[in-house]
């Protein structure tokens, strides 16, 4: 095992097997390995690390915003396709994304007005998505370099990434240590764990947002995926897709996808709160308990028979279907990317928590741990 470390690292990779490297095919080992992938406009150097479990599935992960820029997983005949959309190079990140595949923080989602109150004083955060504040601000988690460290591990290989957000960073209060571990299972899961500290009284909403096609990336549109959520309750929103602080019953609604149902089949349904979106872009209220780990979702493509499952302990669920992908994003191989071409599954919790005082609470205070577990398991059926 060593001898190998040794040969591939002289090489300017770091591979690392897991079990049986001399017998097993290179693409059957498990391994992390790095490679350069550009630099930021500041000049930052950003890595690409890529995953590969020993079923052959692959994930290619930047160091930039955390991004899953290749996600490689089997269809139904074992035939590999990459179901995340992005970009080939570093420089489609640093000019136009719709946080393709990236970490989100710090607060995922929208907050109203772009303002709440904590402990008596009032921030006010940048407005960039219309009036409100959306996915952490102008320079969110998704758009900067985070360090990096891989292992293979008894459950695969893994990557964790780490930021430190300084004190008022896009207007946030408190120094915020945060780290993110994608593991890349043998299961075929790609496995997502945060953990975080404050130094002050802070609000925090961390998710992931890779636009998925289980028929592979720039094959057509997601309308004839089946997708059922694990909802009995959405939280409706108002034209600016900011909550109202209500509840409503999924029951009669093309919002009720507890049988399991194509996305295309109700996404123009007239039902305004739909239309919002335009189409789905809307958070479920998962129902398990406060905390609890348990599936959120699972999405079927009916040709490759690829299956996606989404686990996590977050309360709710952003499930947005790509309305606003227009054709004006020509990503990875060419591909030009246009609306309903891919969808997002967001766990997290309910958007503008911080201004909704019945929601599930999104305050971190110094001493207390933050922790959010997402589960994207693929398999076939
Ligand atoms: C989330 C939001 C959407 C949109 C996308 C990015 O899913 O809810 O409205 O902003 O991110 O385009």
């Amino acid at each position: 095992m060593n001898h190998h470390i040794t040969q591939t690292m002289a090489a300017g990779l770091l591979t690392v097997c897991l079990v049986g490297c001399e017998t097993m095919s290179p693409s059957k080992l498990s391994t992390i390995t790095k490679a350069d992938f550009g630099k930021t406009s500041e000049g930052q150097a950003v890595e690409i690390y890529t995953l590969h479990n020993s079923k052959g599935a692959e994930a290619r992960i930047l160091t930039y915003g955390g991004i899953v820029q290749k996600l490689s997983m089997p269809d139904k005949h074992g035939k590999f396709a990459d179901v995340v959309l992005g970009y080939d190079q570093l420089q489609g990140y640093l000019d136009k994304t719709p946080y393709f595949g990236a970490l989100v923080g710090r607060y995922g989602n929208r907050i109203g007005a772009g303002k709440f109150t904590l402990q008596g004083t009032t921030y006010q955060l940048a407005t960039n998505n219309g009036a409100n504040a959306l996915h952490g601000g102008l320079k969110g988690f998704d758009k900067v370099v985070w360090t990096a460290k891989s292992s293979v591990g008894v459950h695969g290989p893994q990557l964790a990434l780490a930021y430190v957000s300084k004190d008022g960073e896009e207007g946030y209060p408190g120094n915020l240590e945060v780290t993110a571990i994608y593991t890349l299972t043998e299961n075929n899961e790609l496995k997502l764990e945060y953990t975080a500290k404050t130094d002050k009284p802070t609000v925090l909403n961390l998710t992931h947002h890779s636009y998925f096609n289980l028929a592979g990336q720039g094959n057509g549109d997601i309308l004839g995926h089946v997708v059922y959520i694990n909802a009995d309750q959405t939280t409706p929103v108002d034209s600016g897709l900011i909550t109202t602080g209500k509840f409503a019953d999924v029951t009669g609604t093309p919002f009720d996808f507890r049988t399991p149902t194509a996305i295309g089949t109700r996404i123009n349904d007239p039902n305004p709160i739909l239309q919002y979106g335009p189409g789905y872009d809307h958070n479920w209220v998962i129902n398990k308990p406060l905390g609890a780990f348990g599936l959120q979702a699972r999405v079927v493509e009916p040709t490759s028979g690829r299956v996606l499952e989404v686990w996590s302990d977050e309360p709710g669920l952003q499930f947005y279907a790509g309305n606003f992908l227009d054709g004006t994003i020509t990503g990875k191989g060419g591909a030009v990317y246009k609306i309903h071409d891919a969808f997002c599954m967001e766990p997290q919790h309910y958007p503008d928590s911080p201004n909704k005082p019945n929601f599930p609470s999104v305050e971190l205070k110094p001493g207390q741990t933050f922790h959010n577990t997402i589960v994207y398991k693929f398999s076939v059926e």
